[in-house]
């Protein structure tokens, strides 16, 4: 028994031996950890369980039957975060560049099965030079076989990716599909083609950080949600994300003890310019409105007139979408749509409420934005909205002006309770141009033009620059203190805990994409 069990010894040290020294010091060297020193740091103490330590691709062409490495660059299993249940793989850039083989795919396949049964998160730790090229097309069956699962678990269980080194090709497809996507700053990039793919087919010249880094996903294509600084820090993120999240798609998310105090806010009642065409910051609203320090901003530097992200109320989980009036106004473009759509998705997907902090003064004109299908992408964030059976609450602190007042999670679409402040405005558009345009002849034919304007102006703004018109009909539910806000909300949320919504039989709906 003892040379058996010697014999087992010398094959799990192989494993863990990875592609050996030389590799390890090398991917050191870039900056990186290793995929079992990620794994350290990711899973509770002592609760990691590996499957599939020996397993051993099965390629004989060009030489690689004399390359063998247990394992086959991916460490794969289960443990816990914070105690909770969570499946993951990680691969392993020593071996053969991280590379997809078949025999890599299937033990990432069986990991997402057992995860999907047992309903827990699935995270991904992604270090790859893309499909085993010696393996050809047995590879690219093993991408998809993993996008097939990717798809099927979507909505079932959270599925969450961090790119930790190259991942490009049909590699991308995978973090593409899943919920949440966290990159790490210099060391990471992700891309369809390469630079030189690029410069050979349009002949720009562009690096491998600024075509797919951590940067330009966070701000220009919105890929990635997070871009962190280092790998610890993207780690870190991972487990905070899955703080705001249930295990899968029948439960609800934790909440963390909560002790009921003062809720009331006074400095929300002065928060606001008093000039309405004066920027403020969304996000100080949200912090004065949930659990101090609770707010976890997603998708920061993309499209910055909507602010999404998870909080907590009253130690309870929730979706924040906000418009943000200190960029663009908070206007809603085609960029902003998607990014509200897809969270407002992931939160309805989760069980997990939401929460709107509206000021919208509708949304952007111009050719850029209805040649890139405006009228599309904003009908993104209303099916969104519309489908969503969680709990909802809109708050209404200033504009919301339009059809973007449709859009913003009104009660015309089923929120639940939608309170205004006294400072809102709900109405076609702003007073100056709804005077102008229906006002048009009084003001020409005045002695002084700018002076009737201005008289008309006021009109329209006593009668609809105001909540109560809204709340006479009772589209708004209650016109509110803003130093309330957090008091009203924490009720109604506790008021709405129960919800149960059926829906008509259908195999999906069909959001216009
Ligand atoms: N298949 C098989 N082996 C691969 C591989 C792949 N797709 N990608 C990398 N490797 C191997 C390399 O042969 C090298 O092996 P070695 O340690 O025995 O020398 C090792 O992984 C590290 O690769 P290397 O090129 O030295 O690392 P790098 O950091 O300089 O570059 C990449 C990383 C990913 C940019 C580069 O390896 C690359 O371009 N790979 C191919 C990408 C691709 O076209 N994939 C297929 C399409 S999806």
């Amino acid at each position: 028994m003892d040379q058996k069990i010697e014999t087992l010894n010398q094959k799990r040290l192989q494993a863990l031996a990875g592609g050996g020294q030389a590799r390890v010091d090398s991917q050191h060297k870039k900056g990186k950890l290793t995929a079992r020193e990620r794994l350290h740091f990711l899973m509770d103490e002592g609760s990691f369980q590996e499957i599939g330590m020996l397993v051993s691709h099965r390629s004989t062409d060009f030489g690689m039957e004399k390359e063998n490495y247990p394992g086959d660059g991916v460490v794969t299993g289960y443990g816990t975060i914070n105690g909770r249940p969570v499946y993951v793989f990680s691969q392993d850039f020593t071996v053969f560049g991280g590379s997809l083989s078949e025999t890599h795919a299937e033990k990432i396949c069986k990991i997402m099965d057992l995860a999907m049964q047992n309903g827990a998160p699935v995270i991904g730790l992604n270090d790859s030079g893309g499909a085993r090229i010696q393996e050809g097309v047995v590879s690219l069956g093993g991408y998809a076989d993993i996008f097939y699962r990717n798809t099927r678990a979507s909505g079932v269980i959270p599925q969450l990716s961090a790119i930790m080194g190259p991942c490009a090709g049909g590699a991308v497809y995978s973090p593409a599909i899943t919920d949440f996507i966290l990159m790490v700053e210099n060391t990471s990039y992700m891309f369809v083609t390469g630079p030189n793919v690029v410069k050979t087919v349009t002949h720009e010249e562009v690096t491998s950080e600024e075509l797919g880094g951590a940067n330009t996903h966070a701000t220009k294509s919105g890929v990635t949600h997070f871009a962190c600084a280092n790998e610890i820090d993207a780690i870190q993120h991972i487990k905070k994300l899955l703080s705001y999240m249930p295990q899968n798609c029948e439960e609800t998310a934790p909440a963390i003890p909560y002790q009921p105090g003062n809720e009331s806010r006074p400095d929300l009642n002065s928060l606001l310019p008093e000039n309405v065409q004066q920027p403020y910051d969304m996000r100080d609203v949200i912090e004065q409105v949930a659990d101090g320090g609770s707010f976890l901003e997603v998708q920061k530097d993309f499209a910055p007139n909507i602010v999404v992200g998870f909080a907590r109320l009253a130690g309870r989980s929730i979706g924040v979408v906000a418009n943000q009036p200190a960029y663009l106004a908070g206007v809603l473009d085609r960029h902003s749509s998607v990014k509200g759509a897809r969270f407002v998705r992931f939160c309805d997907s989760f069980n997990i409420p939401l929460l709107v902090f509206e000021d919208v003064p509708g949304f952007l004109p111009g050719t850029d934005q209805e040649w890139n299908a405006i009228i599309t992408n904003g009908a993104k964030l209303l099916y969104a909205f519309s489908e969503a059976t969680v709990p909802r609450i809109t708050v209404i602190t200033r504009k919301a002006y339009g059809g973007a007042y449709d859009v913003m999670n009104s009660k015309h679409i089923g929120a639940d309770m939608n309170y205004a402040w006294p400072s809102a405005e709900i109405a076609v558009m702003g007073a100056k141009g709804a005077a102008e345009i229906i006002f048009k002849r009084e003001i020409t034919a005045a002695a002084d033009p700018e002076a009737k304007w201005k008289e008309m102006e006021q009109l329209y703004s006593d009668k609809f620059a105001n909540p109560y018109r809204a709340a006479e009909r009772g589209f708004v539910d209650e016109v509110i203190e803003p130093s309330e806000t957090r008091s009203k909300l924490i009720h109604a949320f506790k008021m709405l805990e129960n919800k149960v919504v059926n829906l008509p039989r259908k195999k999906h709906g069909n959001i216009p994409l």
